[in-house]
């Protein structure tokens, strides 16, 4: 069983880091209004309407607003819904998840008929948005009351996964405990999966299973590289120096902006960081609208655009400073952001909503799918997709 689900709230006490969120739900359920909750991903939204819902005696109807492809469908579902009195249990929750992916643009309807739908509701609904203010939402915004659920701190998290391990028997070092719980960033829901992946069938969690997500073997190539771009002027050979590199060009990135003001300085340094920031420029174009042919241009401006901005060839070589911290919660991104987009390829494949199959389908799809060559291909898994899937701990 999932350990998210095995270990979720079941009343409102054993909700971590979310006290006003939870006063503030309960209230407006009670009161049937219509509210609005939001908050990063992972931080107990779902779980909190499920856990309120369970003390006042209420029963769950979850719809998921990108589902319904339009307005009639969301007049129909959630409009139904709202209407119909619940006669065998107390009262009817309406929860009502990804309110941003009603379709904005070619059905402008959606969003309105849903805030008709909330005047005269027979029940309290909860929407869940990722970005309340967004635009699209305006008119609904007015009529709702506002949540945050706030990110929860690393402590929150420890916690939790504290009293899992002790439960499911788990011996764990303490500090590695402390640093899976840091590597989420946030997502409590990230950190006790990868608990789960982790510690499932060997009981135990050690400094060395963060590994995966750690740096240690890799730093060698990167301050071979970096020393290179550092130092040379010849375009020839820096353009080609992240190839080897076993770390992803993003992170390459990151040691290249943490360690340039050690390297360069004056008018050397901002040319060099000009170049980073056109750099930055194509990898947020790569990662909004997937045109990977872009990384050849944010390559050239890493390393021979970084070579060049110096006008002179430079001696010595101060030793690399690792930014830990950002380094890491990166890596920690981008295992998520693979864990989308294979997501999105299976639900491309079974006709169902990529959120859904990251939150209940992945964690368990994922091992069958690393050992089934057959379905890896049926998927188009890329390279870099297949290596992270196939790679213990993914
Ligand atoms: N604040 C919390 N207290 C206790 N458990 C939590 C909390 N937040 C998350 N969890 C755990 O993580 C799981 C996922 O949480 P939940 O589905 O509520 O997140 P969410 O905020 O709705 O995320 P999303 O934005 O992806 O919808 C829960 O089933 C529970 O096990
Ligand atoms: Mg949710």
């Amino acid at each position: 069983m999932n350990w998210t689900y095995k270990y979720r709230p079941l009343s409102t006490n054993e909700i971590v880091g979310q006290e006003n969120a939870v006063k503030e739900l309960i209230r407006f359920i009670k009161g049937n209004n219509p509210v609005i909750v939001y908050g990063s991903v992972g931080c107990g939204k779902t779980c909190s309407v499920y856990a309120v819902a369970q003390e006042l005696g209420y029963e769950v109807l979850e719809v998921n607003a990108s589902d319904q492809r339009n307005k009639e469908q969301i007049e129909q579902v959630i409009g139904n819904a709202a209407k119909q009195k619940s006669l065998f249990t107390k009262g009817r929750i309406i929860l009502v998840d990804e309110i941003d992916g009603i379709s904005g643009n070619e059905d402008r309807g959606g969003v309105q008929s849903l805030a008709k739908i909330i005047q005269d509701t027979a029940h309290p609904i909860v929407m869940v948005a990722n970005d309340p203010y967004s635009k699209k939402l305006a008119d609904l915004r007015k009529q709702c009351e506002l949540i945050e659920f706030s990110r929860l701190d690393y402590p929150s998290i420890y916690e939790v996964l504290k009293k899992i391990c002790k439960k499911e028997n788990v011996e764990f070092d303490d500090l590695a405990l402390k640093e899976l719980a840091r590597l989420a960033d946030g997502d409590l829901r990230a950190a006790i999966n990868d608990l789960q992946s982790i510690c499932e069938d060997k009981n135990k969690l050690t400094q060395e299973d963060l590994d995966f997500i750690g740096l240690r073997e890799k730093e060698q190539e990167i301050t071979n590289a970096l020393r290179l771009i550092f130092k040379s002027k010849d375009p020839k050979i820096v353009r080609q120096v992240f190839d080897n590199v076993p770390i992803d060009l993003d992170e390459c990135f990151l040691w290249l902006d943490e360690n340039l003001p050690f390297e360069y300085d004056g008018e050397d340094l901002a040319n060099a960081y000009s170049c980073l920031s056109k750099a930055d420029v194509f990898k947020g174009r790569i990662h909004r609208r997937q045109h990977w042919r872009y990384l050849v241009y944010q390559n050239d401006f890493m390393t021979a655009g970084v070579a060049l901005a110096k006008k002179e060839k430079t001696s010595g070589f101060t030793k690399l400073r690792r930014s830990q911290r950002i380094l890491k919660l990166w890596q920690a991104k981008m295992r998520n952001a693979k864990k989308m987009s294979i997501s999105t390829k299976i639900a491309e494949n079974s006709h169902s909503s990529t959120a859904k199959i990251v939150k209940d389908v992945f964690h368990f799809a994922k091992n069958y799918i690393a050992k089934n060559k057959e379905i890896i291909e049926e998927l188009k898994l890329s390279s870099d997709e297949i290596e992270w899937i196939t790679k213990k701990g993914s």
